[in-house]
């Protein structure tokens, strides 16, 4: 496979952007080499800037649910940015967006929208705080909140992927109120809230987890953080930044039928532009400024053209969206599990929907720990030979692969070849080792 162009960009690149990239997962050193630099995509496909094609499987981390250059959606952002790109000032559009995602998620009974899941959650936490008037916030090892200080430790996603077990520059005093629990752990977390739960503001959780590969909530595990929030009156936030309108219309709240106080989205609700949004109960948002104590604020907050994307995105998902996402689904899960049946490697594949993983172990992976427990050193193997199979796979074994309702069958199909040419080069390479 040619890369020349990537190789090229990539140099020029490290001279002038740190490690060459604006986000660190994307600088590949989870899988070793260079990264690719993608030019353009179009429904399930992307091509980089040799004219290699891919289908793919990282869609923007899961930011892309319809596809790429969504005929519909380029349409509606377009439109919005003939009108002007940014006023700061109250538009229509941004209404319209905050009354579908409130029409639709029933907990968002008000809405703030913002431009990113960091600062989304950021404005969650400090509500939480300004809210209840305590300190502490819960939150689960290998659970990614986004990079604001309160929640960088112990975390998933790029911090995983460079072995960060907290950022430099995050002071002991910003951490000093965080605390990290094992996920899915009921009993470490039921004796924690009764000790001290009358001091907590705030439990976070991604209710699916997609930053450590896929891992789901026990639903037990989900009730026992309603039950103890409601009885230490502290505010659960669900970080849907990835699962939300991604595992089912009403996000992972709608999929257990367990509600959260706030909720935190991101990603989908934007069409691929950056966006965030913070929801939740009313007397809780009331606390927001202007009409409450606890400030935020933005100067593209609500923008019209992102909007207009996300808008355009939610109108498009109706149950055979998700009919359609779950039927993939599982065949992906069976192609998965046949590839790696046929090649003797155990492996474990976590999926909700249109979220899945594959972790090289025999064991279940419920928490962080199993995941660190799984041959992690047969990611690096297994994605390039997905990429010289023409499959952009997420280059960190820590990341969820995601796919698109505009995925075909014959994506599919290439997938499960790619697959079992995947499994066969680990069990080769197990050999050659
Ligand atoms: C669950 C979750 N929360 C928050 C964030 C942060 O969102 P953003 O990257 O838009 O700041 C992410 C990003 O991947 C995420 O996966």
């Amino acid at each position: 496979m040619n890369t020349q162009e990537s190789e090229t960009l990539f140099s020029r690149a490290l001279k002038i952007m740190v490690g060459g990239v604006n986000s660190p997962v994307r600088a590949f050193k989870g899988v070793g080499g260079k990264p690719l630099f993608i030019e353009r995509g179009m429904g399930s496909r992307i091509w980089d800037a040799d004219g290699n094609e891919f289908t793919d499987f990282t869609c923007s981390w899961g930011a892309i649910l319809l596809g790429h250059s969504y005929p519909d959606v380029i349409r509606a952002s377009y439109n919005a940015m003939a009108k002007g790109s940014s006023f700061g000032a109250p538009t229509r559009t941004e209404l319209q967006l905050a009354e579908e995602i409130s029409a639709t998620v029933k907990t968002a009974e008000m809405v703030r929208l913002v431009n990113s899941g960091t600062e989304a959650v950021m404005t969650a936490i400090r509500l939480s705080r300004g809210f209840t008037g305590k300190k502490t916030i819960v939150k689960f090892e290998g659970g990614y909140h986004g990079h604001s200080d309160t929640v960088l430790s112990k975390a998933g996603s790029g911090l995983a992927t460079l072995g960060i077990p907290s950022s430099a520059g995050v002071t002991e005093g910003c951490v000093s109120d965080t605390v990290t629990l094992e996920y899915n752990n009921t009993g470490k977390f039921e004796s924690y809230m009764d000790q001290n739960g009358r001091q907590v503001a705030a439990v976070i959780i991604e209710p699916v987890a997609g930053n450590m590969g896929v891992i789901p909530a026990d639903r037990a595990f989900l009730l026992s953080l309603r039950k103890k929030c409601d009885e230490n009156s502290c505010i659960l936030i669900f970080d849907e930044v990835i699962s939300g309108f991604r595992v089912s219309r009403e996000g992972a709240q709608g999929l257990y039928g367990i509600y959260p106080d706030l909720s935190v989205f991101g990603k989908v609700i934007g069409g691929g532009f950056p966006i965030g949004a913070t929801a939740g109960k009313s007397e809780v948002m009331k606390r927001l400024a202007p009409e409450g104590p606890v400030y935020q604020a933005g100067t593209l907050a609500g923008n019209p053209v992102a909007a207009a994307a996300g808008l355009a995105v939610l109108s498009h998902l109706d149950k055979s969206v998700y009919q359609k996402l779950e039927e993939y689904g599982k065949t992906i899960e069976k192609l998965i599990k046949s590839a790696a049946d046929k090649s003797g490697i155990g492996v474990t594949v976590n999926r909700v929907g249109s979220m899945f993983s594959t972790f090289f172990t025999n064991e279940p992976v419920k928490n962080f720990n199993d995941v660190l427990n799984s041959r992690r050193e047969l990611y690096p193997i297994f994605f390039w030979s997905l990429i010289r199979n023409g499959i952009y796979a997420p280059p960190s074994p820590y990341e969820s692969h995601f796919f698109t309702a505009s995925h075909a069958v014959q994506d599919i199909s290439q997938l499960g070849i790619a697959l079992e040419n995947s499994f066969e080069a680990l069990k080769n390479e197990r050999r050659a080792g």
